[in-house]
């Protein structure tokens, strides 16, 4: 893995947190993204060294419906890390016993490139993405 390319919170109202985040941190931050697909919407908080993805449910099988219900007031869902190769990261990380959450195929994320989400069970618990930067 590379660097850290974003840390994900899920939150209940986006333009309150988006907001919250302006106002009382005088934070940057990106316009709406809507990733019907994901079944997420998402702003990004620009930091010099990495970013905050603030995101939200989009639809009603959203994957983001079961965590807010555990998690009311949102709470951190997934930490980001950049890699080379997505499909040879895929490929060692299967060698190594660990698995892949979903269908276990690449989609395109928020920035149009490749991603795939790690099984948080094999991470202590942590939701991980993987990034083709
Ligand atoms: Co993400």
């Amino acid at each position: 893995i590379g660097k850290l390319n974003h840390v994900a919170i899920a939150v209940p109202d986006l333009d309150s947190a988006i907001k919250t985040y302006k106002t009382k941190l005088g934070a940057s931050v990106s316009s709406i993204i809507e990733q019907k697909e994901h079944g997420v919407i998402v702003a990004f908080i620009v930091l010099s060294n990495t970013k905050i993805e603030l995101i939200t449910p989009f639809g009603n099988d959203s994957p983001l419906i079961n965590f807010l219900q555990k998690n009311p007031n949102g709470g951190i869902h997934h930490i980001c890390y950049e890699v080379e190769d997505i499909h040879e990261s895929i490929k060692s990380l299967v060698k190594a016993g660990g698995r892949l959450a979903g269908n276990g195929k690449p989609k395109l994320g928020a920035h149009g490139k490749p991603v795939i989400f790690l099984h948080p069970t094999d991470f202590n618990g942590t939701l991980i993405e993987l990034e083709e930067i």
